[in-house]
């Protein structure tokens, strides 16, 4: 299992101690369950981890009445150093505090504020399709993603502790806050993880946007085929490696920013009891919403790791996309 002592994950993840796959997630206080006998449970609040926050006093009295909030982070559920990227998440509503609806504000057009806008259930999980993500994609920056790799940082949940994510929770602010690779407690350069932008769904055969735009650190981006004549209509034809990490993050943000307009996300309005299996190889998914104080929200949460790597395209697939 996935050591996360350190990490930006370690406030929100409880170990069952007789089931230790499975986590206990969710909001407020319980005690003697399941062999914990006293925790408090933590749903991510945007202030912990954004560089911006809603101002407090329009969380709590809304001036339209209904209470802002935003996705925390966009993600799929995987380690990134060492371990294989899990198949499938399960996550399943124990205990679900229903109230009124929530408002996502985006928050991206001055870097405050409201932006675009979607009404949520309260305490949605979100989730985009990786698919779509590639598919709306234009052209020049299908070009691109159809050739690129992820390569992420050593233990890229530490390395980012103490930084801070956009307003969107889609990346984070490039300020030199990231740790230096030679803090980060032993790692091992063969346990870092270089995937492609692109996972093949191996029963399909389509092509999903799957990068985690926190954990990224550098782009590796292959030179166009020979076959490919028109080379001035792509970005990068003679390939890069691209280790500016502001540059990197710049380009992952524009390739995905539109997968997350609001007509394209999935809140997932929660009943107690609801058993939910996602593709976490196909879909990207974030924590949302406020709770009060006095609010209870218990999950259980289960995903393994992968005996095999994420598939990108084949050369059949870049060809097609590419127009060769
Ligand atoms: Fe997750």
């Amino acid at each position: 299992m996935q050591n996360i002592k350190g990490s930006i994950l370690s406030g929100y993840l409880n170990t069952i101690p007789n089931v230790p796959q499975v986590q206990l997630i969710g909001h407020g206080h319980l005690t003697n369950y399941h062999g914990i006998p006293d925790v408090t449970l933590k749903h991510g609040h945007h202030s912990s981890f954004h560089r911006t926050r809603i101002p407090p006093e329009e969380e709590q009295n809304p001036s339209n009445g209904v209470t802002p909030t935003r996705f925390f982070r966009w993600h799929m559920d995987a380690a990134l150093y060492d371990l294989s990227p899990p198949k499938v998440t399960t996550l399943y509503g124990v205990r679900v505090p229903h109230g009124p609806k929530q408002v996502v504000w985006y928050g991206d057009q001055t870097g405050t504020g409201i932006g675009d806008e979607l009404p949520v259930p309260l305490g949605t999980t979100a989730f985009v399709s990786g698919k779509t993500a590639f598919e709306i994609l234009p052209p020049a920056l299908k070009s691109v993603t159809i050739r690129a790799r992820a390569k992420y940082a050593p233990k890229p949940f530490a390395w980012i502790k103490d930084a801070k994510a956009m307003s969107t929770g889609l990346g984070i602010v490039s300020e030199g806050l990231e740790k230096n690779f030679d803090e980060l407690e032993d790692w091992d350069e063969a346990k870092v993880k270089t995937y492609p932008f692109l996972w093949k769904n191996r029963i399909t055969g389509a092509l999903h946007f799957m990068v985690h735009p926190c954990a990224i650190s550098e782009i590796f981006i292959d030179p166009l085929p020979a076959q490919v004549t028109a080379r001035d209509a792509h970005m990068y034809p003679d390939g890069a490696h691209i280790t500016d990490l502001k540059e990197v993050r710049t380009l992952v943000h524009q390739m995905q920013r539109p997968a997350i307009a609001p007509n394209l996300v999935y809140p997932h309005d929660w009943n107690e009891k609801d058993l939910m299996v996602f593709h976490n190889r196909g879909v990207m998914h974030t924590v949302v919403g406020l709770f009060r104080e006095d609010d209870l929200r218990v999950f259980h949460q289960c995903n393994l790791a992968a005996t095999d790597e994420p598939t990108g395209p084949s050369e059949e697939d870049k060809l097609r996309i590419l127009g060769a």
